[in-house]
């Protein structure tokens, strides 16, 4: 079942189409085919249009990767999610993420296999609105009996950026106006002692977020808000029932805490923490927004799953974005993408996608253990908000010697924030990069109009060859439904991004080592000249070491 990609013939097809299109001009496209923008553009439901007309794309190029997903049997692979297999075989678990936020029992009726996973997730889903309510409508007291107003999530990774980046993209949706959100997660204590400065236990409620509870940055954190309120209330142990909420997928370890089991939220095993926005890790977003909005965010991610399962591959908007980033990564060679938000709220989105995308896709060894040495994985996600990263790395977006595909994001309804017409500069300046990025100076039909090639002498300097490829999304309103459907559509891409390239998206052993070799390290800085014999001490770590204990 497992197919290295480019032993196939469809890639072979590929690789000879690529040799007829690599030269074309996107700007030749558009000259050739004035439907260009209907056909290479699709609409999800009414709410986001994804215009992928500026790629250096044909018909046949799509057709020729929808050859590609039929000869791996791409639908076998989304049968097997379907059917609740352990596709996450490394780790032995399966992957349902889109059972979470099944709201109308769509997939639990096609098969019966999940009734009481569902059953347990809708348990979930009422305690969190048990809770959400209750802290929302402030009859959840602090140990002092004061209302609860500042609530602070402690996670790291996919325990903590789901949240930051949602409350935030939906900030103008907070439930309660006078709540407020903050978030600690480096093992830096400036982070959390930052925070500890602005509030006072008396009214803050602590959600630590663990997936594994022994998360060294988390646990490290949440010690120090334990003793922080335990001090205040005069270590009183019951005090940490008023103020703390764990949410874990480990019962043992979380208990320890020392907090009634009642105030633990636990989540099932398979799901992983970058997919888990909508499990209790979201619980923070719940509070925010409120429990319906986190809902109609459900219902969001639920009808993008919806799209992805049932649509035709050519009209699936997570499908056609994987064919892209394999397209550029594997036949063109870009290795980057930049996720460009034309939107302040949504500032966090490009953050949050680089962990989705790199963690999930950011691998060596393929499905079947080998190395993968003959083609490329996870490109590098980074990205910024317009206009304000204009101004810093789009010299290299237009003039640089990389080529980087680009995801242009803006809200089309933007009445919220908008003084002076801002939301129309900002959609003015997305569509001028958009634009200009794809078809450079040759944008004016009349190279007279183009000031800078005409009284410069510093002619390729001034240039823009344009032939940049990228995607617009324009998202009606940036609110809790299109916010799931967009995590949903980019959680799908990585899965067919993942299955077309042979990798295991959803295991993180990379991430591995680094935390084992603190271990041995962090002995050697804290009892000063101790070195460690059983790791190997190259002379720069040694050094380093040396000077750092010195100099401490
Ligand atoms: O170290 C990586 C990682 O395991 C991520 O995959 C995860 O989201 C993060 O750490 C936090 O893990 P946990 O939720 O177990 O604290």
């Amino acid at each position: 079942m497992f197919k290295n990609p480019i032993r196939t013939k469809s890639w072979a097809n590929l690789l000879d189409h690529f040799k007829l299109i690599k030269n074309i001009k996107m700007i030749d496209l558009f000259k050739k085919n004035k439907n260009r923008f209907k056909d290479f553009s699709l609409n999800f439901n009414n709410n986001i249009l994804f215009d992928y007309s500026k790629n250096r794309i044909i018909d046949k190029t799509i057709d020729l990767f929808i050859d590609l997903l039929n000869e791996i049997n791409f639908k076998d692979y989304v049968v097997s999610m379907l059917n609740g297999e352990k596709i996450n075989f490394t780790e032995n678990k399966f992957v349902l993420n889109f059972l979470l936020r099944d709201i109308n029992n769509i997939f639990v009726k096609n098969n019966s296999s999940f009734f009481d996973i569902k059953k347990d997730i809708d348990t979930n889903l009422n305690k969190i609105k048990f809770f959400v309510d209750k802290i929302n409508n402030y009859s959840w007291l602090g140990f002092s009996k004061k209302k609860i107003k500042n609530i602070v999530n402690i996670g790291i990774g996919g325990s903590d950026l789901g949240s930051r980046m949602i409350i935030k993209s939906l900030s103008l949706y907070k439930y309660n106006k006078f709540q407020k959100n903050f978030f600690v997660s480096n093992i830096d204590s400036t982070d959390i002692i930052n925070i500890l400065n602005k509030i006072s236990p008396e009214d803050t409620i602590f959600i630590i977020c663990s997936k594994s509870f022994t998360t060294l940055e988390t646990l490290f954190n949440a010690n120090i808000a334990k003793k922080w309120v335990l001090d205040f209330f005069g270590n009183k142990k019951d005090c940490l029932n008023n103020h703390f909420i764990l949410v874990s997928s480990n019962f043992s370890e979380a208990i320890k805490f020392g907090v009634n089991s009642n105030n633990i939220f636990i989540v099932d095993d398979w799901v992983g923490g970058r997919y888990s926005f909508c499990s209790a890790f979201g619980l923070p977003i719940a509070i925010s927004i409120g429990f319906d909005n986190f809902r109609k965010m459900l219902h969001g991610a639920n009808d993008m799953d919806i799209h992805f399962f049932n649509s035709d591959y050519k009209f699936n908007i997570p499908i056609i974005l994987s064919i892209l980033t394999i397209w550029y990564s594997n036949f063109f060679n870009f290795s980057n993408e930049a996720i460009l938000v034309y939107n302040e709220n949504l500032s966090l989105l490009p953050l949050y996608l680089q962990q989705l995308f790199m963690e999930s896709n950011g691998k060596y060894v393929d499905y079947n253990g080998n190395y993968i040495n003959n083609y490329y994985t996870s490109p590098i996600i980074f990205g910024g908000t317009g206009t304000v990263s204009q101004h810093s790395f789009y010299q290299l977006l237009h003039q640089g010697t990389y080529i980087i595909p680009c995801d242009f994001f803006i809200e089309v309804n933007n009445n919220s924030n908008n003084i002076n017409n801002s939301n129309l500069k900002l959609a003015s300046n997305l569509l001028s990069q958009s634009q200009s990025l794809a078809f450079g100076d040759r944008v004016f039909k009349n190279r007279k109009d183009n000031v800078f090639l005409n009284n410069s002498n510093l002619f390729r300097f001034v240039k823009f060859k344009g032939n940049r490829p990228n995607n617009v999304f324009l998202i009606k309103k940036i609110d809790p439904y299109s916010i799931g459907a967009i995590i949903s559509m980019y959680e799908h891409k990585v899965f067919t991004h993942g299955v077309i390239l042979n990798i295991s998206s959803f295991d993180q052993w990379g991430v591995e080592l680094g935390k084992k070799l603190f271990n041995y390290i962090y002995p050697c800085l804290k009892y000063k000249n101790y070195i460690q014999k059983k790791i190997y001490f190259d002379s720069s770590t040694y050094n380093l070491i040396k000077y750092f204990n010195k100099n401490s």
